[in-house]
């Protein structure tokens, strides 16, 4: 029979990702429907090291369901990676009587959990939280939707600039290794080509693409550059088509930390608050060491091991019908 569990930590760790906050209302929400106590690890891994633990309940998550960031904060701990601060971590929880964990973030994140949960007899749930949307076992990672709307609607204004003035623009999206963003957001905006750091994609068809958009008239070609591409940096990029083409005038912009920000979508805010009440269920019903997602619109629950070890892939079908629609 599954251990009665009575008290649950919830932490958010890595890159923060717009709707960790609708999660972590539902986490404490969820806990106390089911008269669980809930607390909140404050600054992820780190936090729990150092005993940064409050206890939370439905009025201290009043509010934060359409706020972007993560009320608990968040860090990427070194001192989590070591055999003694997972133990230092064990007896803060310990002390607060915490017997089963929910922690929210990506790739990293679930690695800790998996060697915590190895070495801990406490359970442990994660749920994905990161812009990136590079995890599997999920259709849709936390945050992965608002950052393509925040993505959209930036390349969305600089196009208004670039038709003005016939410009090229190189415009650098998030994903760490992955081209999830640029993949869907460059479709949503009507980008000219995306820069993916999925495909050896020779220069020269880069070069292809911006002709094919010229000698069709094309007065606002933008180019979205995912990082981590293997073509080159995007200044690389941008130098290598200015000495090709000199009477092409190009601009760059960097979206950066903009991507992280602003207050959940819709989809983000339901995915959040249906993974934070899953995992409090999941907890009661006994289950642990596994990432909870949702594939075609159902809870799917994945082992951390296999959850880590199996990187989540693009769409390339995605990728083709860009490149149809971008004449
Ligand atoms: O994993 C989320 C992410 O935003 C990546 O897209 C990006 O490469 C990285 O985090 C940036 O990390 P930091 O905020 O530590 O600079």
């Amino acid at each position: 029979m599954a251990k009665e569990i009575n008290s649950i930590g919830v932490l958010s760790s890595g890159g923060d990702a717009p709707g960790m906050n609708a999660a972590i209302r539902a986490v404490v929400r969820a806990g106390n429907h089911y008269g669980k106590k809930v607390f909140g690890i404050y600054e992820g891994y780190q936090g729990m090291i150092e005993n940064q633990i409050l206890e939370l309940n439905a009025r201290s998550v009043k509010g934060i369901l359409n706020r972007g960031g993560t009320i608990l904060k968040s860090s990427r701990s070194e001192e989590f990676k070591t055999k003694e601060g997972r133990k230092k971590a064990y007896d803060n929880i310990i002390s607060r009587g915490i017997d089963a964990l929910v922690l929210i973030g990506g790739n990293g994140t679930f690695t800790g959990g998996m060697y915590f949960s190895e070495e801990y007899d406490i359970p442990v749930l994660g749920l994905p939280g990161t812009i990136d949307n590079d995890l599997s076992g999920t259709d849709f990672t936390i945050g992965f939707d608002t950052a393509c709307n925040v993505v959209t609607d930036c390349v969305d204004k600089i196009r208004d600039t670039a038709e003005s003035h016939n410009r090229l623009f190189f415009v650098e999206v998030m994903g760490r290794d992955s081209g999830f963003i640029g993949l869907r957001a460059g479709l949503a905006s009507g980008a000219l080509d995306v820069v993916l750091p999925e495909e050896e994609q020779p220069m020269e068809d880069l070069f292809q693409e911006l002709e094919r958009g010229a000698s069709n008239n094309k007065t606002n070609r933008i180019i979205l550059v995912s990082e981590g591409n293997k073509m080159g940096s995007i200044y690389e990029i941008a130098e290598a088509v200015k000495e090709r083409y000199p009477q092409w005038e190009s601009k760059i912009t960097i979206l950066g930390h903009l991507q992280r920000g602003g207050s959940p979508t819709c989809t983000d805010r339901v995915i959040s608050s249906r993974l934070g009440v899953a995992a409090v269920e999941a907890l009661i019903e006994g289950r642990h060491g596994e990432a909870i997602g949702i594939v075609n619109n159902q809870l799917k629950f994945t082992p951390f091991e296999e959850a880590i070890r199996s990187k989540a892939k693009i769409d390339m079908e995605l990728n083709r019908i860009l490149k149809i629609l971008a004449t």
